[in-house]
């Protein structure tokens, strides 16, 4: 490869990366509280701290469970709870804005949880969640 090919290549390359950091640094980690069956997440976890926009989605975990939870929201009364554990074989799926990709065999689920792509079969886990005004609770049983 000449010299100009390959500048012209890694130009092309770093294009393409700030939309794949973008995916990276967009994904809000929040350590939440399970109180009694229930894992608690606050609204205010869903506004944006740069902007004050509402976020799409937040990846909540705790110590006592053993697969994050990604809450994706749908409106302010709308919300979706999904295990990241993939059904295929129990890898834990990372998350891609409204997509959840598995690292490895490349299942995809959408953010209801349905899949995409398999190998993987079967939906996700979802929970069901109350709307309190400062909160939702994810019922974890
Ligand atoms: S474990 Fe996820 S696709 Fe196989």
């Amino acid at each position: 490869m000449k010299r100009k090919e390959f500048i012209v290549k890694c130009g092309l390359c770093m294009i393409g990366m700030p939309a794949l950091l973008t995916s990276c640094a967009g994904t809000k980690y929040l350590a939440a509280p399970i109180e009694g069956d229930s894992l608690v997440v606050t609204l205010q976890s869903f506004i944006n701290e740069k902007d004050g926009k509402p976020l799409k989605y937040i990846v909540a975990h705790n110590d006592k469970l053993e697969y994050p939870i990604c809450v994706y929201r749908f409106s302010e009364n709308e919300y979706k709870a999904l295990l990241m554990k993939c059904t295929h074989q129990g890898t834990e799926l990372q998350v891609f804005g409204d997509r959840l990709q598995c690292p490895a065999h490349g299942s995809e689920f959408t953010n209801t949880g349905a899949v995409q792509n398999g190998p993987a079969d079967t939906p996700l886990r979802t929970f069901n969640i109350s709307v309190l005004p400062e909160s939702i609770k994810i019922k974890l049983s």
